[in-house]
């Protein structure tokens, strides 16, 4: 449960109220607040600066059972990113202490330079998301989520703002359903299994769902995405999700890489990079994840998910390297490497989306290279597109919920670096480097006059470490990014 809260912070019952505090400058205008920081600040080790800790147990007059004092460093350098961070690592301090209800002060309106509603967006997401653990495989379950986070603001906020919790609570659910996909091994989420357990979720909302099997996908000849599975035991599906609350409105299509896992089929990973590749599916669950919470906020776009979703594996059925395939548009495509298999799937999809949907617009989320996380390390995506104002406004969502994105170029003449000898079209570059632009510029050549946009999220997608307000695994990022474009 997580909710906003007013009142006098002597008077709430707590096990702890968190008290973000800034070294330079007061970040509150309550009396009451500013003489128990100043009691803080008394003692040697509590400056205020970034990470500082400082815990009063039974504070005299009031009836939390402990304040808990965290440093944010100078007010120059906080962002609504500061206070994300903070609500996620308080949280998750209280995790660790076994406590089950706690508030977080959120700053006064009037002592921050940053507008109030960021600041209170930015704690709620981070203390929901960081409350979130993902535990289905452990037997004992260590730590336990917290049961109540309240945050402290002004009375005014209180009550205009709760449409604005709902909001928050429904995109962070679906940045954990996200999540939870892409943490769930390959063992437990087959192509099938994990189109059906989207489907389960999808059909309780206003989302119309079809699930392409086989010999369906078989029947519409979508040579390149059954070239993917070909080696594995696990038929492929292509996941229609259909959300439309309004006719009149413009058409949006997202299309989302689903490996569930890639081995890299015949061209086999080695070990070092292929122990994650359970996350290969993290753009399928990002698109999958924000059509379920678009459908819950009842926004009024028409959004269409697209998700393939196969298993890339070797076996005596698999592609192989040299073959020469036929895409659903007709394109021949030579093998040059069967680990260059999401650029397969998706442009079957993009090309099959085209023609079956229309749309005004189409954006696509891959965990498509290493050479992209080689280019942005492993924080921040690429984002490929011809369209100016399309690729400015993937950029600007991705700040404002610190899902950073960074424009990276299509250049016409590396379209060099992907001609075959023998057929239309190679998935694999003849140059080693620029791996993730030789990429994008495969699936360009099957946007065609579509406004179109590529996020690259290979980097970004999965974390090995726990950060402020994610656990080691899938991250849910585009989720919130997705969410931010299409509002
Ligand atoms: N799924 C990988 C990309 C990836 C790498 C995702 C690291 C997350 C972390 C993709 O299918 C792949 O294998 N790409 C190859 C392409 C190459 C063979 C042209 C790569 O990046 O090495
Ligand atoms: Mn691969
Ligand atoms: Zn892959």
């Amino acid at each position: 449960m997580l909710m906003l809260k007013s009142g006098s912070p002597g008077k709430i019952r707590t096990q702890a109220i968190v008290i973000p505090v800034c070294m330079d400058h007061e970040l509150y205008s309550d009396k009451a607040m500013s003489l128990l920081i100043e009691e803080a600040k008394k003692r040697k080790e509590f400056k205020g600066e970034e990470n500082d800790e400082l815990i009063f147990f039974d504070p005299p007059g009031m009836k939390a059972e402990r304040v808990v004092f965290i440093g944010m460093g100078k007010l120059s350098g906080i962002k609504p990113e500061s206070f994300r961070s903070l609500a996620g690592k308080s949280v998750r301090k209280c995790i660790n202490k076994g406590l089950s209800n706690i508030i977080i002060a959120a700053p006064s309106p009037s002592k921050v330079k940053i507008e109030i509603s960021a600041v209170l967006e930015a704690m709620l997401e981070g203390a929901y998301l960081g409350n979130h653990i993902f535990d289905k495989y452990k037997n004992e379950k260590k730590i336990k989520p917290l049961n109540r986070i309240g945050m402290l603001t002004a009375p005014a906020y209180e009550k205009q703002n709760q449409p604005f919790v709902r909001r928050v609570r429904a995109i962070c659910d679906g940045t954990i359903l996200a999540r939870n996909w892409v943490s769930t091994p390959s063992n437990d989420k087959k192509p099938e299994q994990f189109a059906r357990a989207v489907a389960e979720l999808a059909g309780k909302e206003k989302i119309k769902v079809r699930i392409l099997d086989e010999k369906e996908i078989k029947k519409q000849k979508m040579g390149a995405l059954l070239a993917v599975s070909a080696g594995s035991s696990s038929n492929p599906r292509l996941l229609l999700m259909e959300y439309r609350p309004n006719r009149a409105a413009k058409n949006i299509v997202l299309v989302g890489k689903g490996v569930t896992f890639d081995s890299g089929g015949i061209n086999l990973k080695q070990s070092g990079s292929i122990e994650d590749m359970k996350m290969d599916m993290a753009g399928a669950a990002a698109v999958a994840a924000t059509l379920i919470t678009v459908a819950r906020l009842g926004l009024e776009k028409n959004i269409v998910g697209v998700i393939p979703i196969v298993e890339n594996m070797p076996s005596g059925k698999a592609t192989r390297p040299g073959d020469i395939i036929k895409s659903f548009a007709g394109k021949t495509i030579e093998i040059g490497n069967t680990d260059a298999e999401g650029r397969l799937i998706l442009i079957d999809s993009i090309s099959y989306a085209i023609k079956r949907y229309k749309p005004d617009m189409l954006i696509d989320l891959a965990t498509l290279t290493g050479a992209c996380v080689t280019a942005l390390g492993e924080k921040i995506a690429g984002v490929f597109s011809v369209d100016d104002n399309l690729a400015a406004s993937i950029v600007g969502a991705g700040e404002k919920t610190h899902e950073r994105c960074w424009r990276l170029p299509l250049p016409d003449d590396y379209k060099e670096l992907i001609k075959s000898d023998l057929a239309d079209i190679k998935n694999m570059s003849s140059s080693k480097w620029g791996g993730a632009i030789t990429a994008a510029l495969f699936l360009a050549e099957f946007a065609g006059n579509t406004r179109w946009a590529h996020i690259d999220i290979a980097g970004p997608a999965y974390g090995k470490k726990q950060t402020a307000y994610c656990g080691a695994g899938g991250t849910g990022f585009g989720v919130r990014l997705l969410c931010e474009l299409l509002k």
